[in-house]
């Protein structure tokens, strides 16, 4: 098989074609060092270069100031579920969540193991279909955590909750980092798995402003404080080498593509077209709130398992793969990040209009 089909993956998600085909020979030898990217010593003058490269574009696309800290970590998103409670939460003090879906309920879980939590809102009271209006934040939290963008529910906050002055706002955003210009300043600490805007998986970002570094306890396990790992440049241990190579190669393609901006111009006009059909079909349906549609993630429903499931067949037979939607959805999911070409938009719209046809009652 040679053909590339349109992969809809939720993550690990579609790359782009130069970023492969880069890789491709970085992995028989990096530049002109005679060794692949995977085999260079991550204290190696050529890794050390490619780190540096990784770190520069992340702080020039997304403007990111001087006084935070840019860390490639491992564990993924799923161990800043802890690593954030752990640092930042004490045993009398509060966090607010903004719980949207299940990997807030996750951050959640953790959290409790560390300190009090407050559920500032929650939509599960309708499946995670939307995000809420209201939020009741306490008193005085030690932080404010939400996930910018609901990747099984298809729902993506517009603009950052709003947080008192002085509060931390804390934010997952594996699922839409660097989708859309993000202003850092306004966060105490983002994070993301790579593999859905970034890279591969295995390596997770994390941005973090440097007095929370500070706060964090001394006594945790070494490799869970963030401490450990601004003061060693993410080199306290063996970095995931590979990881980082791919997410810079990511970003410089970001940058090549015109930056944040030009990307949210993108995505806006994929995901646009893609719901501009689904509201006029007599057949799909999409599942999220309208004001709170993802552009990463587009969740649909015919509203019948057994189409659903037909369609999900026919669409893979196009050459459309991974459009299953999540178990706690069901019926399809169209993720679409940065990477995905807008060709694969329109390639998916026309099997669904033909689907429709042959379907229409
Ligand atoms: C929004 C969000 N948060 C967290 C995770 C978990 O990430 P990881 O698998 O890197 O732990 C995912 C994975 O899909 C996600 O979509």
């Amino acid at each position: 098989m040679t053909e590339r089909i349109y992969n809809f993956s939720a993550g690990p998600a579609a790359l782009p074609l130069s970023v492969l085909e880069q890789a491709q020979q970085d992995l028989i030898s990096l530049g002109d060092t005679g060794i692949g990217v995977l085999e260079h010593s991550h204290r190696s003058k050529a890794f050390i270069a490619v780190y540096d490269e990784a770190e520069a574009l992340c702080r020039e696309i997304a403007s990111i100031p001087d006084n935070y800290k840019v860390l490639f970590l491992q564990g993924g998103a799923s161990t800043q579920f802890s690593m954030i409670p752990m640092n930042l939460l004490s045993k009398d003090q509060t966090a607010d969540y903004l719980v949207t879906g299940s990997w807030s309920q996750k951050a959640v879980k953790e959290a409790k193991l560390f300190g009090k939590v407050n559920v500032a809102c929650s939509s599960e009271d309708k499946n995670f279909s939307y995000i809420p209006e209201e939020v009741s934040l306490s008193e005085k939290p030690a932080y404010v955590h939400f996930t910018s963008n609901n990747t099984i529910y298809g729902t993506e906050f517009a603009t950052e909750p709003v947080v008192p002055a002085g509060i931390p706002l804390i934010c997952d955003a594996s699922s839409d980092i660097f989708s859309r210009p993000i202003e850092i300043s306004q966060y105490g600490l983002v994070y993301a798995g790579a593999q859905k805007n970034l890279g591969p998986s295995g390596v997770t970002l994390v941005i973090i402003r440097d007095d929370l570094i500070a706060q964090g306890p001394t006594d945790l396990p070494t490799m869970l404080q963030y401490r450990t790992h601004s003061e060693a440049g993410s080199m306290y241990n063996t970095p995931p080498t590979f990881g980082i190579y791919v997410l810079g190669r990511v970003l410089q393609w970001l940058k090549d593509q015109g930056g944040l901006t030009a990307m949210a111009q993108k995505n806006q006009a994929k995901a646009g077209k893609l719901y501009d059909y689904l509201d006029q079909s007599q057949l799909f349906k999409p599942t999220a709130a309208k004001k709170d549609r993802s552009l990463m993630n587009v969740t649909f429903v015919t509203g019948d398992d057994s189409l659903d499931a037909k369609f999900i067949k026919q669409a893979t037979a196009a050459g459309l793969d991974g459009l299953k939607g999540h178990r706690s959805v069901g019926g399809m999911r169209a993720s679409i990040y940065n990477a995905f070409p807008e060709s694969g938009v329109d390639k998916l719209i026309e099997v669904m209009s033909q689907f429709e046809k042959e379907h229409a009652s």
